[in-house]
């Protein structure tokens, strides 16, 4: 046993944006902090990275998490007073939809190119989901007046109810389920479609690719990561997954003793008390605190042993959150062709096995990095979802990257054959994400622990993306996420 034991106010499990924000705050106002992170880096979901062209030369991109839009306040501000710079994806140009019967339509603004009658359910289902997320308050959707009717029902059936117009439902479907929680639409309920709406203002905000996709970080969104990772120094400790954490003195070996710590959380009486001590015991360090924060993502919850073990409730309620599956594909070009057509790269296609494609070119506009002016490249970015995932992953390499492009070029051309850079984000063979691009409550399960997700356990606090309210499921809703449990903590420290 030659790991270090130190003592800090708080200590955090996991060093994404959520984790990081925490500490950042915490450090501010003066308490102490060790974050504890499994992997050999910061920044979790978020990941800068490079892919190699047969000539050796190096291409920028953002294996995770990576757009910013309108309304994510809490993040544009900290990426301000972090000193970095965002800029806009390219938008100029002739969107393309490819319908149902592989038939290629260009077109501009925001109405799809389908039928009268199509586009008109379109909008009445649109009009729907807007009004049902006006009913919810974002920060606790279990409370809304039918959320355990809403619950009961996936977001596919729900859809079915409203519509059959089957165009309409694969359009508006991709937003929540592919585009988004990333799971076939009957794996998950009608109010977790409407909480992923809501924590973006409204259902029309994620239709819109103008609004959720809007900025990009210059240098990549690890970067916002990295930046805080600088104030927290030696503070920070990589390579370090907490493998246990005790969070009570109380005696763990009886049963009584183990139901005594489930009621008093329930009660609230561990909460009100004197902080009780934590211990973390991570691979290289071990470290005693007076409280801990958690934010690692829900489905990992269960890989750190607790001793005494979390209450009833919690046991129970983690086992129904997983993570969707989603590629997240990068093909680099020599130059943006697409742009030269007067095409914004922009593509739809409800139903296909890829639904979305964008111009991903960096920043410059169409420079590699800031670094090189005179660097001509174009980058796509798409999204494979779920069960074409599985599908994908299951094919030999080779034909993998066939299929793929073929369905580029289906969007934008021939020219989407001849990338001169491929890579696809893999974050569900990453031990400490196993999926992406986060996790969701399967049916029912919202409704019955959602109220769970965000109350502290004794002296474990939970921050994560994935339990946000505002900002659910993105780098804001993690930063909302971190910064709320520091305040709470710095209360409870007083
Ligand atoms: P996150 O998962 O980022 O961090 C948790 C950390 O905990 C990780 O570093 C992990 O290694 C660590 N950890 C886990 N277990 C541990 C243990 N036992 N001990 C120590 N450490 C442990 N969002 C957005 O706003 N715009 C976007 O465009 C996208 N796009 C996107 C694409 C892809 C491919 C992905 C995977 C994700 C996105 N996202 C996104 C989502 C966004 O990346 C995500 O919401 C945030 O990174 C979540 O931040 P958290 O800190 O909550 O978790």
């Amino acid at each position: 046993e030659n790991r270090p034991t130190i003592e800090r106010d708080v200590v955090v499990i996991g060093a994404g944006p959520a984790g990081m924000m925490a500490a950042y705050t915490l450090k501010k106002a003066g308490k102490s902090v060790a974050v504890l992170e499994a992997r050999p880096r910061v920044g979790g979901r978020t990941w800068n990275g490079k892919v190699q062209d047969a000539s050796g030369k190096e291409h920028f991109i953002e294996i995770g998490g990576q757009w910013i839009s309108p309304d994510q306040t809490r993040l544009i501000d900290l990426v301000e007073e972090l000193g970095l710079t965002t800029f806009s994806r390219y938008r100029e140009g002739q969107n393309v939809y490819v319908a149902p019967d592989g038939t290629r339509h260009t077109y501009s603004g925001d109405q799809l190119p389908v039928s009268d009658t199509t586009a008109t359910e379109i909008d009445k289902l649109i009009d729907l989901l807007n009004t049902k997320v006006t009913e919810m308050d974002v920060t606790q959707p279990w409370a809304m007046p039918d959320a355990a009717q809403l619950d009961a029902i996936s977001f596919r059936d729900w859809l079915k109810q409203h519509s059959d117009d089957q165009e309409a439902i694969d359009n508006v479907s991709i937003y929540i389920a592919s585009g988004m929680l990333t799971k076939p639409a009957h794996t998950f309920s009608a109010l977790q479609a409407i909480l992923m709406a809501a924590s973006a203002g409204s259902f029309s905000n994620l239709v819109d690719e103008d609004f959720i996709l809007d900025k990009r970080v210059v240098g990549g969104m690890q970067s916002v990561s990295l930046k805080m990772a600088e104030y927290l120094g030696d503070d920070v400790y990589l390579s370090s997954p907490v493998r246990q954490l005790d969070w009570a003195t109380t005696d763990p070996e009886t049963a009584d003793a183990l139901n005594n710590v489930a009621a008093d959380v329930r009660n609230g009486v561990v909460d009100d008390g004197a902080p009780a001590e934590v211990t973390a015991y991570s691979d290289t360090v071990i470290v005693q605190a007076k409280t801990a924060v958690l934010a690692v993502p829900p489905n990992l919850y269960h890989r750190i042993q607790y001793v005494p073990p979390l209450p009833r409730e919690q046991m129970v309620a983690h086992q129904h959150i997983s993570m969707g599956l989603v590629i997240k594909v990068h093909a680099v070009y020599e130059t943006p062709f697409w742009r030269d057509k007067g095409l914004s790269g922009t593509g739809f296609g409800g139903g296909r096995m890829v639904q979305e494609v964008y111009d991903n070119t960096n920043y410059g506009p169409n420079l590699v990095d800031d670094h090189d002016a005179e660097n001509p490249h174009g980058t796509l970015v798409s999204f494979i979802s779920d069960v074409h995932a599985e599908t994908m992953w299951a094919l030999p390499a080779k034909e993998r990257k066939q299929r793929i492009l073929a369905e580029l070029a289906a969007y934008l051309g021939d020219e989407a054959l001849e990338p001169i850079a491929f890579f696809l984000s893999d974050m569900a063979a990453e031990e400490w994400t196993r999926g992406a691009y986060a996790t969701s409550y399967d049916l029912g399960g919202l409704s019955r622990w959602g109220h769970l997700q965000n109350r502290p356990t004794g002296s474990i606090y939970y921050a994560c993306s994935d339990i946000a309210a505002e900002g659910y499921q993105h780098v804001d809703g993690a930063i909302r996420q971190g910064e709320l449990v520091a305040g709470r903590i710095l209360e409870r420290l007083q």
